[in-house]
């Protein structure tokens, strides 16, 4: 159990926390121009630890809006934390904020291999319609390309979560 939990939205302010986090904690990290560029023109929110005195950025979610669709772009949850249902409660927040915003569909692509990641997103009542063959590149820090993997794009009708 985790004491002072809270979610909210992020905004550029939160910029050196989440290149951070991002660093840390994504396999395969965004880096300081593409967080920014997030923050300056997706929705995003953030997790965060701690009471007024201290807190810390363990989560952040980015997402897309385009009519009445929103898609997933990154959720990233600290290591430290995981499993602890933190990523599930920050996409219910964001499931919550862009139904207010007349969104009726989530979307979002993954890796193939990212069973962790599609675990969550099942569980949510996301479910598989495609399969985009080669769609990314397989890098490891510090060595060279090593192939490519497959996304695969899920789907949620909003009024399901
Ligand atoms: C994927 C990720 C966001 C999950 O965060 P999390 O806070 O640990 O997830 P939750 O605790 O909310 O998990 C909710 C459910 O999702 C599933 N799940 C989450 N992580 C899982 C894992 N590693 N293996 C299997 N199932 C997993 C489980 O069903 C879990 O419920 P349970 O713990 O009761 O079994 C986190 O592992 C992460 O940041 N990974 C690196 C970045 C990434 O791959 N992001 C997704 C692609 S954009």
């Amino acid at each position: 159990m985790i004491p002072s939990v809270s979610f909210r939205l992020a905004s550029l302010s939160d910029l050196t926390a989440i290149i951070q986090l991002d660093a840390l904690s994504n396999p395969h990290p965004w880096g300081e121009n593409l967080i920014s560029d997030a923050l300056q023109t997706r929705k995003n929110w953030v997790v965060e630890l701690g009471d007024v005195t201290q807190k810390s950025i363990v989560g952040w979610l980015t997402a897309s809006v385009v009519l009445d669709q929103s898609e997933l772009e990154l959720i990233v949850i600290d290591p430290s934390v995981r499993r602890q249902g933190l990523a599930r409660q920050l996409m219910i927040a964001w499931s919550e904020a862009v139904a207010q915003q007349d969104v009726s569909e989530l979307l979002l692509e993954v890796r193939e291999s990212n069973l962790g990641a599609i675990s969550l997103y099942k569980s949510l009542g996301f479910e598989q319609v495609g399969r985009r063959k080669n769609y990314y590149q397989i890098e490891k820090k510090g060595q060279a390309e090593q192939g490519r993997e497959a996304a695969c794009l899920f789907t949620l009708k909003i009024e399901r979560l």
